[in-house]
């Protein structure tokens, strides 16, 4: 898993022989380790001493590479850590019996959204068939084939991302009901198809409602993601649904909605469960 952790007595009592000792009240007390890799937070007055703290820290927690933690942006989604120690970031990710295959210095995996990899596990039913648009290297949908036994159509435009998508289908041995498609999901040519659709993206994904009402079947379900301001709460994202989709003739049906985690300063990242129907 993905965890935080409290600083342990032995990073504190090695650092102290080589810091001065106002730099070791700022030592990071929480960090993520997703596999062997792990990302830690550093504060700008550890700079200079980066690089010894970082291999003290994966020595005493043995992991093989230490990244700096910093932002997720972009189309992709990717991350852009700085590297600390070690050289490789590629690592395999074990939660909730998944194995997720990733370079973590590029992709993003967010412990934060734990729940909700849990959770699609859950809803999954077998034999239905899951449309992910926003695939990443099976973040959600994996969890579906594996444990849900769903028929999965996997969708990520970024050739990086998708290597690793491929490589997880395999590694988890899905490979009879998930088939990944490297390309944008606006050029999915798959309509009426899907009992279930993710749609796992945050800040624009409002724009892909039109094609996700299309690849939907009649009845089926949509999970909606999205990054809201919190003075929009509750009426939105939902809001925003329901509008584009009763311009494109459909009527919605809100089922279930869970804030997955704080996204920025008074932002937050929601999902909504939406059933669709024809007008
Ligand atoms: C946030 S990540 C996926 C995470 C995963 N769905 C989750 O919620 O944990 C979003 C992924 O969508 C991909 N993506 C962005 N735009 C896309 C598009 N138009 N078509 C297909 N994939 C896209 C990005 O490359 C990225 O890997």
């Amino acid at each position: 898993m993905g965890k935080t952790q409290l600083i342990k007595p032995r990073i504190r009592e090695i650092l102290s022989r080589e810091l001065p000792g106002e730099l070791i009240q700022m030592l990071p007390k929480h960090w993520v380790q997703i596999g062997d890799v792990l990302i830690l937070p550093l504060r700008p007055e550890l700079e200079p001493h980066k690089h010894q703290i970082a291999e003290v820290y994966a020595q005493v927690l043995g992991v093989k590479t230490v990244l700096r933690k910093g932002r997720i942006g972009g189309e992709f989604r990717e991350t852009n850590y700085e590297l600390l120690y070690g050289n490789d970031a590629i690592t395999v990710h074990v939660e909730n019996g998944i194995k997720y295959k990733l370079d973590v210095a590029r992709i993003m995996f967010s412990p934060a959204n734990v729940k909700e990899r849990v959770r699609m596990a859950k809803v999954a039913k077998p034999g239905e068939l899951v449309v992910d648009m926003f695939a990443g290297i099976g973040h959600l949908s994996l969890p579906m084939a594996v444990h849900g036994k769903a028929r999965v159509i996997a969708i990520e435009k970024s050739p990086y991302t998708f290597r690793f998508l491929v490589e997880n289908i395999e590694l988890n041995r899905v490979q009879d009901r998930m088939t990944a498609y490297n390309i944008d999901n606006r050029d999915f040519p798959g309509e009426d198809i899907a009992d279930r659709v993710l749609m796992g993206y945050v800040g624009k994904t409002h724009e892909f409602i039109p094609k996700a009402l299309s690849i939907a079947k009649e009845g089926a379900v949509i999970h909606y993601h999205n990054t809201v301001p919190e003075r929009l709460m509750p009426r939105e994202p939902f809001e925003t649904f329901r509008r584009i989709a009763r311009e494109h003739g459909y009527e919605v049906e809100k089922l279930n909605e869970l804030v997955i985690k704080r996204y920025a300063p008074g932002v937050w990242h929601v999902v909504v469960d939406v059933r669709v129907f024809k007008k």
